[in-house]
Parts: structure tokens; C-alpha cells; sequence
């Protein structure tokens, strides 16, 4: 059985008002996801141990293992960017629900605080990666970031809440090279804080 491509949870232009235009989400998931999926579907098929496997188990075994390097680099970005789809809202964006600002305010002083960190966690990453908000082992919430096709599931650090696609092909046509503007564009107009805050009631 190969992978497939998730549908989007909106259309592609659904988005377009608040700054991420139809052409971004063609390209971001009809041709920069679908490429990653059609990738994993190859090396699955052409090596017999990977078969069978759950996503999440091709992530963890191939973690750390030169020799499956690209298949954790497809993997995890497979699963980061169906991750990165829910992590946007359909229609309002960045309405935080009252039981996670409580919790926002209890493990960064504040839902501004949240915000700042994680525009900095964004910012932070050299080159391609993710800024991901999570519920860490010790039961808070942190701000973390991964590099190029990392993820919270290999490096086992906490239960990934919220995902940011840091990667220059999700912001340069909206918002060239500001990634500074995409992070808060995306933490006051798009994010989809509802999504978190079912991850972490669930967690
Ligand atoms: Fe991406």
C-alpha cells in the first residue's frame, strides 16, 4: 500500500485574504508535497524491510541512519506537512480558545510571549526547517525548532500542538524573503489555535 497525498481541509484559495495566495498552496502541496509522497513511495517500494510500516514508524527507524537519510528526509516531511495543513485555519485564524490561553499564560507568561518565542524559534532556524509549538515530556509547553525534514516524533521531545513550514517555498511567493512577516502573519491571521488546543486536550 503507497502513501497519498491528504486533501486539503480548504480549497486552495481559501486562504488567499490572509496571506497565503492560491498559487502558494498549489505549488506547496500539489507539487512540493505530492513530490515527497511520490519520493517515499519509490524507496518503500524498492526496499522490502520498509514495507508495511506506518508513517510514523518509517520516521523513527530511519531517524539517525545515513543509510535511510532519504527516506526519513521524505517521511517526515510527509508527515510535517499534512501536520502543517491542519496547523492552518479554514476560515478565522489566530483566535486562541480561552483553555489554551490559560495554559499559554501559565508555561510562557502570556499568549504574547508564546507568539515571541516562537517567532524567534522561526526566525531562529538557519535555512529550511519547522517551528513547532509542543507539549514537552515534563507536561508544558514549549516552542521548539527542526531543521530541514526534522520532527518532535524522531527526536521524541513532546507531542507536536502547532507546526510552522519555515521552508522558503512557503513564504516566497506571498511574502519574498520576510520570513519575519510570514511567522507573524501566520501567528495573528492564519494559525489554527483550535487545532493545538484539540492536540493538547487529546494529549
Ligand atoms: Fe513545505
Amino acid at each position: 500500500m503507497s502513501f497519498l497525498l491528504p486533501a486539503l481541509p480548504y480549497s486552495y484559495g481559501a486562504l488567499a485574504g490572509r496571506g497565503m495566495c492560491q498559487e502558494t498552496l498549489e505549488l506547496h502541496h500539489g507539487k512540493h508535497h505530492q513530490a515527497y509522497v511520490s519520493a517515499l513511495n519509490a524507496l518503500v517500494e524498492k526496499n522490502e524491510a520498509l514495507q508495511g510500516k506506518a508513517l510514523e514508524q518509517l520516521i523513527t527507524l530511519s531517524h539517525g541512519r545515513p543509510d535511510l537519510a532519504p527516506v526519513f528526509n521524505n517521511a517526515g516531511q510527509h508527515w510535517n506537512h499534512s501536520f502543517f495543513w491542519q496547523s492552518l485555519a479554514a476560515e478565522q485564524g489566530g483566535i486562541v480558545p480561552a483553555a489554551l490561553a490559560r495554559k499559554l499564560d501559565a508555561d510562557f507568561g502570556g499568549v504574547d510571549e508564546f507568539k515571541a518565542q516562537f517567532k524567534a524559534a522561526a526566525l531562529g532556524q538557519f535555512g529550511s526547517g519547522w517551528a513547532w509549538l509542543i507539549l514537552a515530556k515534563n507536561g508544558r509547553l514549549e516552542v521548539t525548532k527542526t531543521p530541514n525534514a526534522g520532527t518532535p516524533l524522531a527526536t521524541g521531545e513532546g507531542r507536536p500542538l502547532l507546526v510552522l513550514d519555515v521552508w522558503e517555498h512557503a513564504y516566497y511567493v506571498d511574502f519574498r524573503n520576510r520570513r519575519p512577516d510570514f511567522t507573524d502573519n501566520f501567528l495573528n491571521r492564519l494559525a489554527n489555535y483550535e487545532f493545538a488546543a484539540a492536540n493538547l486536550q487529546s494529549a
